[in-house]
């Protein structure tokens, strides 16, 4: 591990000649695993308060993809997943954790048509996280497996057989991991040290936390990403689940939603579970109205960065765009 580590903050994509004569040409096709692409590399985040029925159905209209959250029963996940099915989603993903009832999930979820799984838990560099992708093996599904920040953490789960990876330890916009532990590796470097194994071993990788802006996005494909999970962008869309809850009157009102981390106080006691081991935190965002315009911006300004990087695709933008680190006023103190 190199022992400064940069986030999207700390650097900038440098440009290269280009023959790209409409950014319309440019083809955002990626890979979720070895055997699955999709046409726009985005995901939402499998959070309570980010993906459920509509949000998934609306993504993969767009040719990207939405993982359903684990955060609720298991029939209730099921219902989700058996909808999205009957409308005719083809890639239908659903997350389960790593303890508990965790195994009979599975086996529903499958059961219910779900055709990919996401591994989600803190930390992914886990026993319990082999065991639980031993058991996958069983069923004919593709597996996303994380969170890890570390090359041995990726050896690992290429060892046990994931099918994808998901990297970030701390860098999500509702995360107090950081904070609360110490532990966390900043989201460029984690993704550097992580694509120096999925070189050798071909798995994709997901670069999921802290992505505020289309720039951002561009990063984490230009250091090897295939894709980004989103959680604070979509918070506030229509798609989101929740209410919209209206403060104060006409004119001078305002419409706002709730988007709050998975491991935060107020999700862990709407599950009923212990008031402790809280790593996140909850707060209200404007209401953004349809998910399409987030997704819009998002895929105009990752075309426009194509542009600058003289790449026609993300093979092309992997291998040719690099990035000039900037150092703050604080790190040269
Ligand atoms: P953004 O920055 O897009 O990040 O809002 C979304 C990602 O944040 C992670 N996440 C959490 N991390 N405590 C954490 O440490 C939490 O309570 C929490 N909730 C979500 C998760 O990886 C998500 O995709």
């Amino acid at each position: 591990m190199k022992n400064i580590g940069l986030s999207y903050d700390d650097i900038l994509l440098i440009p290269n000649y280009s023959e790209i004569k409409s950014r319309l040409n440019v083809d955002l096709t990626s890979r979720l695993t070895q055997n699955i692409n999709f046409k726009l590399p985005f995901i939402s985040a499998n959070m309570d308060t980010i993906t459920e029925y509509r949000m998934a159905k609306k993504l993969d209209e767009y040719g990207a993809l939405g993982i359903i959250h684990r955060f609720c029963s298991i029939e209730k996940e099921c219902k989700i997943i058996e909808k999205l099915k009957k409308e005719g989603v083809k890639k239908r993903a659903a997350s389960i954790g790593v303890s508990g009832e965790n195994q009979q999930r599975l086996k529903a979820l499958v059961k219910a048509g779900a055709n990919i799984i996401c591994i989600d838990v803190a930390h992914g560099h886990h026993k319990l996280m082999s065991d639980t992708l031993q058991y996958c093996q069983n069923y004919d599904i593709e597996v996303i497996a994380g969170n890890i920040a570390t090359q041995k953490a990726a050896e690992f789960l290429c060892e046990n057989g994931a099918d994808c990876l998901k990297v970030g330890i701390g860098p999500g916009s509702m995360c107090t991991t950081r904070i609360n532990t110490g532990f966390g590796v900043p989201q460029i470097t984690a993704l550097e040290e992580i694509i120096k194994v999925t070189k050798k071993c071909g798995l994709p990788v997901i670069a999921d936390g802290g992505i505020k802006n289309s720039g951002d996005v561009a990063k984490a494909l230009a250091v090897g990403a295939d894709s980004v999970m989103i959680g604070s962008l979509f918070a506030g869309t229509k798609e989101t689940p929740g209410m919209i809850h209206k403060e104060g009157n006409f004119p001078n009102y305002k419409l706002y939603k709730r988007y709050r981390g998975s491991a935060s106080l107020d999700s862990k006691l709407e599950r009923g579970s212990e008031k402790r081991n809280v790593e996140g935190i909850s707060t209200t965002v404007d209401y953004k109205g349809p998910v399409k315009y987030v997704i819009q911006n998002l895929e105009d300004g990752l075309r426009s960065a194509f542009s600058y990087g003289g790449a026609c695709s993300i093979d092309e933008f992997h291998d040719n765009v690099s990035y000039i680190k900037l150092f703050s006023k604080e790190v040269q103190s």
